[in-house]
């Protein structure tokens, strides 16, 4: 008898996040720029055929960024993008119709995983003036949930967690038993990290990727980080060799080589001061205290102004709705200052000539 999962046929999924090539693209918060060129050719000089042909080895990178990290490869799992092991997380560590905690708005695809599988998620909203207060979160850590997720710092609202907050959500989940999973996606655009306690507690994962900083989203590459028999368990979801030979390759040389992620960073935090004193001198509201991405309260309406941006300008940025005090506004993800001026020149310009 043929058969479908009414979850799959329910389930909402964006599919239109192609055909992107020629635009300026602010909307996935990758970097707009990515590696210099000549990093990609040095680097490419390395493939052979026999590189492409067979099968990564994936042993040799996890030692490696075992090494980088500062533990050993029993506490990593490599992932095809951080959402993979997101994924996985939700998959061993709830059971169906389990409660899912996660605060909102927030990365998508955490509720899209949990309905996949038929779990529960409980949305835990930001404040009004786009705070977290972390008694909300803790409120929602009932006996019967089973994943935190936390994101540090969030996407889109960019909001971080402090050593004392975090401390005060944990003693909670530990007493209830409840796993923790922690988003890094963007770690390195903000230095603080709570991979300490993954490493060094059990039922607490953090996430990390290759996708953001390390501009390495066209070849996908995550890991997963937490304690060895966690670890293990998602390990076991993964499909065989699930990350590719070009991402374990360009990852290792980022890592290994002088320099390189520090150029990366410092484009950024020009870039970022860049749109600061622009969006302050030209009177825009915008918060996004950590991150590769800012929200931006527009004078005339956002949703327009995304489709002229598109239209005209060949940019490409998000609008989100409800944004507390915000409304209605704009995300728009940072890159290095030329990208910026591309985009301040056409927001100036499109956001008085909206009716
Ligand atoms: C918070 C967060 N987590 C995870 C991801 C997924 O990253 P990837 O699957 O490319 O590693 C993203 C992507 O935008 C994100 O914003």
């Amino acid at each position: 008898m043929y058969y479908l999962d009414s979850k799959i046929e329910n389930l909402y999924r964006i599919f239109d996040q192609n055909e992107r090539k020629g635009y300026l693209r602010l909307d996935l918060n990758e970097n707009p720029s990515g590696l210099p060129q000549d990093f990609i050719n040095n680097v490419l000089k390395e493939v052979d055929s026999r590189f492409v042909g067979q099968y990564p080895e994936t042993l040799h990178f996890t030692e490696v960024l075992a090494n980088y990290l500062g533990t050993d490869i029993s506490h990593l799992c490599l992932v095809n993008g951080s959402a993979e092991g997101i994924r996985y997380i939700i998959q061993a560590f709830t059971s169906p119709e389990g409660r899912v905690v996660g605060v909102v708005p927030s990365y998508f695809m955490f509720q899209v995983y949990s309905e996949m599988y038929g779990r529960n998620f409980v949305k835990v909203p930001y404040n009004e003036d786009l705070t977290m207060d972390v008694k909300n979160i803790i409120a929602e850590l009932t006996e019967d949930t089973q994943l935190l997720i936390l994101l540090n710092p969030n996407n889109p609202m960019g909001n971080v967690y402090s050593e004392e907050e975090f401390e005060r959500i944990m003693k909670v989940a530990n007493e209830k038993q409840i796993t923790v999973l922690i988003d890094e996606a963007y770690h390195y655009f903000y230095p603080g990290t709570f991979i300490n306690y993954a490493l060094n507690h059990e039922h607490v994962f953090v996430t990390r990727t290759f996708s953001k900083l390390f501009s390495l989203a066209g070849c996908r590459l995550g890991y997963v980080a937490g304690w060895p028999e966690g670890v293990k368990m998602v390990q076991k979801l993964c499909t065989p060799h699930n990350t590719n030979a070009f991402a374990m390759l360009f990852a290792e040389k980022i890592l290994e080589t002088p320099g390189v992620l520090q150029n990366l960073i410092d484009k950024f935090n020009e870039g970022r001061k860049y749109l600061i004193d622009q969006l302050d001198a030209n009177g825009y509201a915008h918060k996004g205290e950590a991150g590769n991405f800012i929200f931006i309260k527009t004078k005339t309406d956002a949703e327009k102004i995304v489709a002229r941006m598109k239209a005209e300008k060949k940019i490409l940025i998000k609008s989100y709705p409800n944004v507390g005090e915000f409304g209605t506004c704009l995300r728009v993800s940072i890159g290095e200052k030329k990208c910026m001026e591309q985009f301040v020149k056409a927001l100036l310009e499109i956001d008085k000539t909206i009716e």
